[in-house]
C-alpha cells in the first residue's frame, strides 16, 4: 500500500464507530470551527451515533463546526425519505449540535459556499461498492467538479436497498472529486466483505477514474475498516 495513508482495521462495527468517532473528535478539538463534509450511508452512522452519545456526554463540541453536504438526489423535496440533506440533519448536524451548514444545492452556490470556509478541513466519507466518492461515479477523474449527473446502474442497484418500496431517483448532484482531494484531512469508512475487494482496489490498485476512491491516495487519507472489509 501507498505510504502516507494511515489504516486501522476494528475488529467490528463497535470498535470502528468508537476510532471514527475518536478521530472525528480530535479534529474538533484542534479546530472547533472545523468545516466537515459529511457522508450519509449506513457505514458511518454508527461512528455519528458515538459522536452524538459524546455530545450529550458533554465530551466534546461541535456547536462551532459547519456540516457541508456531500451528495443529493435531484427533484427530491425535504420532506422525502430520500432526502440525503434531512438524512445528514438527522444523523448529524442536530444530534451534534452543530448550527452552522452548506446545504448542496448547484455548483455554483456550493463552490462559493465552501471558498467562503476557506476549503474543507475534513471530508468523512463511505466507500461506494464501485469506487465512487459521494456520488463521483466511475469514471471520475480528480478534477471532477461539482456537478449534476445520472447514477450509474450500480449505484442505482445498491441505493434501492435505502428505500425500500420506494424508486431511487436517477439525477443527483456531488460534491467534486477536486473538493473532496482538496480536504486537509480525508477518513474514509468502511465495513463488510463485499467492499474488501473494492478497497483494494482503492488503496492497492492503480490510481484510475474507473476507481474515484484510488485518488484518496493522494490525501491526507486515514481509513478505518473493519476485519471483513480488510483481510
Ligand atoms: C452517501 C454517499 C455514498 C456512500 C456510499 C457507501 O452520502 O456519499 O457515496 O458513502 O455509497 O454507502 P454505505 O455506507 O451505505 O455502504
Amino acid at each position: 500500500m501507498v505510504s502516507g495513508v494511515t489504516l486501522k482495521i476494528q475488529p467490528d462495527a463497535e470498535g470502528l464507530a468508537q476510532t471514527a468517532a475518536d478521530f472525528i473528535s480530535a479534529q474538533v478539538r484542534e479546530k472547533p470551527d472545523l468545516s466537515i463534509l459529511v457522508a450519509t450511508g449506513n457505514t458511518p452512522m454508527p461512528a455519528y451515533a458515538e459522536l452524538a452519545r459524546r455530545v450529550q456526554a458533554g465530551e466534546v463540541d461541535f456547536s462551532r463546526a459547519t456540516a457541508v453536504q456531500l451528495d443529493e438526489y435531484l427533484g427530491v423535496t425535504d420532506d422525502d425519505p430520500r432526502s440525503l440533506w434531512d438524512w445528514m440533519r438527522r444523523s448529524f448536524v442536530k444530534p451534534l449540535g452543530i448550527t452552522r451548514t452548506v446545504r448542496l444545492k448547484s455548483p455554483a452556490q456550493f463552490e462559493a459556499a465552501v471558498a467562503e470556509l476557506s476549503g474543507l478541513d475534513l471530508a468523512i466519507l463511505g466507500l461506494g461498492p464501485n469506487g465512487h466518492l459521494g456520488f463521483n461515479e466511475p469514471p471520475s477523474p480528480p478534477d471532477a467538479s461539482t456537478r449534476t449527473l445520472e447514477l450509474t446502474p450500480a449505484s442505482l442497484e445498491s441505493n434501492a436497498a435505502y428505500w425500500g418500496e420506494l424508486a431511487v431517483p436517477t439525477g443527483a448532484i456531488t460534491a467534486g472529486m477536486d473538493l473532496i482531494l482538496a480536504a486537509r484531512q480525508t477518513l474514509l469508512l468502511v465495513t463488510g466483505a463485499h467492499k474488501r475487494d473494492i478497497l483494494h482496489a482503492a488503496l492497492d490498485g492503480p490510481e484510475t477514474p474507473e476507481v474515484p476512491a484510488s485518488f484518496l491516495r493522494r490525501t491526507a487519507l486515514t481509513v478505518i475498516a473493519d476485519g471483513a472489509a480488510w483481510t
